[in-house]
């Protein structure tokens, strides 16, 4: 690396960055739109919106023909699985792509609960989106045993005592996730695949809140399955699941039987979404491009995703730490989750709080009159909202940063804020 840039760590290039994404030009009642929405999704860069339409203009056909566009189609397959798998760090039919990181989860957890009989267990988490919840306490039906682990209710964090106690001889999996789309809790899942792995058991992990804000080693971790969904870090609506090539291949899918044996393409059902897939090797173009603006000596398409990251990481921290200190000193204004500007390394920007005059519902619509896109409710976190007793009452008001947003929308968000509250 040359020595420039070991001296400026790499940095967004955010002027950059915001000529990327066309939709963040929007304005709402005069004001410029602030879009604090991508927990629930994020915003796609234009060579996204540029590849799914090229697709559907030149490529646009089905998969194993014997004619040009399909051909071209099962090459832009083969390309996004393999960029994909760089984004993941596996190997390209390690990769399985689906219509959302919920029904993949489903399709994974049917067949392993194929291979589960009365009594084994499988443990959970309360911490955790309900996709990585009702998927796996579906097999009660079979008579297997649903632990959940708690979490500590003044931090949001794992009960990692609590969880290592669920973990039996009789446990077959744990599944956990990567960070909490509520309150941006970033777990040691490092630690739970490790814990899963002593017992015997296969680690299901859900990333689809991590991605966008962390880097993603699947080999590093050595977990035997990750999801997430591309939506969520600038891609278009697809999710895409990892799993270790031994469990894909021994691993019974439900399928129809003219669709392939083969490894991944079984766990692929019906005709994909190919405009989307297309729109995924997009993205994963512009986290390499990104990653070689912020580092332009890096090597490989990886490398340059670590770069990317680790540009993201410092942008993301700096607005987390002045969101912290922002939201803690607005009197009447709760939040959830770890508020303590030492542990940043385990959260995201990721922001849940509730005010005491105003339902979430209430905060969300007066910041969006304002231009500012924030979530209101329980975001499918429903264990999260349901243990902290907020459930019937609206949920929390969800305000989540992404490397597109800027410290000044950071500045402009809590004196809004300020404003709505303290009336
Ligand atoms: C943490 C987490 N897991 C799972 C999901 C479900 O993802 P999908 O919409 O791709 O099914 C979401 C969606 O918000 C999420 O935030």
């Amino acid at each position: 690396m040359p020595l420039a840039e070991q001296i400026a760590p790499a940095t967004v290039d955010l002027a950059w960055v915001r000529s990327q994404f066309p939709s963040l030009a929007q304005r709402v009642n005069g004001q410029p739109a602030v879009f604090l929405d991508g927990p629930g999704g994020t915003q796609v860069p234009q060579r996204v919106i540029d590849a799914i339409s090229l697709y559907l203009s030149r490529d646009n056909a089905n998969t194993g023909g014997a004619y040009n566009t399909s051909r071209n189609t099962d090459r832009m397959i083969a390309e996004a699985r393999a960029a994909m798998a760089d984004f993941l760090n596996c190997d390209a039919d390690e990769v399985v792509f689906g219509a959302n990181m919920t029904s993949l989860t489903y399709a994974m957890s049917r067949a392993i609960g194929r291979e589960l009989v009365a009594g084994d267990e499988i443990v959970l988490t309360l911490l955790d989106h309900d996709a990585n919840f009702s998927p796996w306490k579906a097999l009660e039906e079979k008579g297997v045993v649903v632990r959940a682990a708690k979490f500590n209710p003044a931090d949001c964090t794992l009960d990692m005592d609590d969880l290592a106690r669920q973990i039996t001889s009789r446990t077959k999996l744990v599944a956990v996730g990567y960070a909490s789309n509520a309150v941006g809790t970033i777990n040691d899942v490092a630690e739970v695949i490790r814990l899963a792995r002593k017992a015997g058991a296969l680690s299901y992990i859900d990333a689809v809140h991590y991605a966008p804000h962390g880097l993603i080693d699947v080999r590093a971790l050595d977990c035997d399955f990750l999801v997430c969904s591309t939506y969520k870090f600038f891609g278009p609506h697809m999710g895409v699941l990892y799993g270790k090539r031994e469990h894909l291949q021994r691993l019974r899918p439900y399928k129809v039987r003219p669709n392939t044996n083969a490894s991944p393409n079984c766990w692929e059902w019906g005709t994909l979404n190919h405009e989307c897939i297309a729109g995924i090797k997009a993205c994963v173009d512009y986290w390499e491009a990104l990653g070689r603006r912020a580092s332009p000596s890096v090597g490989s398409r990886r490398d340059a995703i670590v770069a990317a990251h680790s540009a993201i990481h410092r942008h993301e921290r700096a607005m987390t730490e002045r969101m912290l200190a922002g939201l803690t000193a607005i009197p009447g204004l709760k939040l959830y989750g770890i508020g303590d500007s030492r542990r940043l390394d385990r959260r995201c920007a990721t922001f849940a709080v509730r005010s005491d005059g105003h339902s979430p519902l209430e905060l969300a619509t007066k910041l969006g009159d304002c231009g500012f896109f924030t979530w209101d409710g329980n975001y499918y976190a429903l264990n999260v909202t349901e243990q902290l007793d907020v459930e019937r009452s609206g949920g929390f008001l969800r305000i989540g940063f992404a490397h597109y947003n800027t410290l000044e929308e950071v500045e402009r968000l809590l004196a809004a804020m300020r404003k709505i509250v303290c009336v």
